[in-house]
């Protein structure tokens, strides 16, 4: 594996989230009636599908290539253990803004309209949160190994 790639994963899984938490931005501020019933479904599943994939690029292919890079790094291992708990966390809650947008697309919202909200701006920025975290933590690593 040449040393770029992993920071290219890293970048473009950040990017995608990235986005996703701008159209959730949008959709939020668009609650409740300008919302188009076919791009908040499409949305809704769109949620824990890029969550899913941006973690498991992270934790397959990312952090064990930093174990293995930097394997006297002190505290690596409690860095990547507290981001993966962070990650199951973020997939949890990536279901239930699935869940939520789902039903409120098919009109049938089991939440109200300022519970989706919150949950939303919950969801996002705590994904903004992770992010500045995650690119505090590791790019200084990248860095470090002469990529950053
Ligand atoms: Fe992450």
């Amino acid at each position: 594996m040449s040393i770029g790639r992993p920071l290219e994963a890293f970048e473009a899984g950040h990017a995608e989230l990235a986005r996703l938490c701008a159209d959730l931005e949008k959709l939020a501020d668009g609650l409740p009636d300008n919302v188009d019933s076919g791009t908040c479904d499409a949305l809704a599943h769109r949620v824990p599908a890029t969550v899913s994939e941006v973690l498991r690029g992270e934790e397959d292919l990312l952090f064990p290539y930093l174990t293995r890079r930097l394997p006297d790094m002190p505290d690596l291992a409690t860095t990547l253990t507290r981001l993966k708990a962070e990650h199951h966390a973020d997939l949890c809650y990536a279901e239930e803004v699935e869940e939520a947008l789902a039903d409120f697309a098919a009109g049938r919202p089991g939440l109200s309209t300022d519970a989706i909200g919150y949950m939303l701006r919950g969801f996002f920025d705590g994904q903004r949160r992770h992010i500045a975290a995650e690119r505090q933590l590791l790019l200084p690593l990248f860095a470090r190994l002469g990529d950053g």
